[in-house]
């Protein structure tokens, strides 16, 4: 297995064929191929140039999901800096003929000076994306390396990819509460044994099981798992009036080829202490 790093990004690759793609800016997956397929859904809009977050792959979300209105995350814009900043190569930290894994960090020290001024800790995050010929596995270390405790909530924004939404159920989050965007926070518990996507969605499934499963026309096409750590798991589609009006989503009838299922721990603040380490991941697998 390789890794190339170009000027903007890094490219991994199996001898079987399996690729991954992670710009620096926002240590935004972009790519995920296997089997000959585009495993993630990009906006055909989507800037890449570091001058905003990217629309599609796996945006990373810290330290704050959404927005906040108060406490010192809610200078930060929405989804927080991590996805927005530039991330340093780190390297390969394992190889082998059927996996490769890369690691990305961003301190406080990397950030924009805004950045800093509204969320003024000192933390170091290790992002490691591992490619094997039937998953990928994004992970994130949080190390507080400050002198005073840190809340933090992060997510890691996964666009999957898929042939017609219409046809795909959200499998395992059956009995589990979720907080409804859509009907300003509404806190429902699901009762129907698969999720369906009809028209918007923008769920926070609070707690929800370890596994969850994205079926296509009756076959399971993703299977999501996670650490114990990241708690939460988000199903969004804007549809089409919120996609409409994002400037950067396209082709207009995208939203279609796309479901996100977010794996995060947002229901929540992490309090994290100095001098300590959080750790969590999740795995999507084929
Ligand atoms: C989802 C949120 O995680 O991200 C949605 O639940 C939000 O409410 C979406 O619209 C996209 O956010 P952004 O900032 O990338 O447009």
């Amino acid at each position: 297995a390789t890794f190339e790093t170009h000027s903007d990004r890094v490219k991994l690759s199996l001898p079987t064929g399996e690729t991954a793609e992670i710009l620096l800016h926002g240590a935004t997956v972009i790519s995920w191929k296997a089997g000959g397929e585009e495993k993630l859904w990009l906006s055909e809009k989507a800037v890449l140039d570091g001058s905003k977050a990217v629309r599609g792959g796996i945006p990373l979300v810290f330290p704050v999901f959404g927005k906040t209105t108060s406490g010192p995350t809610s200078a930060l814009p929405q989804h927080g800096f991590a996805r927005v900043s530039k991330w340093e190569v780190l390297g390969k930290s394992s190889a082998s003929a059927t996996s490769i894994c890369v690691d990305f960090g961003l301190g406080s020290e990397n950030v924009i000076v805004d950045f800093r001024k509204q969320w003024p800790f000192d933390f170091g995050l290790i992002y490691s994306v591992t490619l094997t010929p039937m998953s990928l596995e994004t992970k994130l270390l949080v190390r507080n390396e400050g002198n005073q405790a840190f809340d933090f909530q992060t997510l890691f924004h996964t666009y999957l990819r898929v042939a017609d939404v219409g046809n795909v159920k959200v499998l395992g989050l059956k009995g589990v509460t979720y907080r409804d965007k859509t009907q300003g926070g509404a806190e429902i518990k699901e009762e129907p044994e698969a999720v369906e996507v009809k028209g918007e969605i923008d769920r926070m499934y609070v707690q929800a099981p370890g596994e969850v499963q994205v079926e296509e026309s009756g076959k399971t096409v993703y299977t999501v798992t996670r650490t114990e750590d990241v708690k939460d798991v988000v199903v969004w589609n804007p549809w089409e009036n919120a996609s409409k009006n994002m400037g950067d989503f396209g082709p207009e009838t995208g939203y279609r080829n796309m479901i996100c299922v977010e794996a995060g721990t947002v229901s929540e603040w992490n309090t994290l202490e100095p001098q300590t380490v959080w750790e969590g991941g999740v795995t999507v697998s084929l």
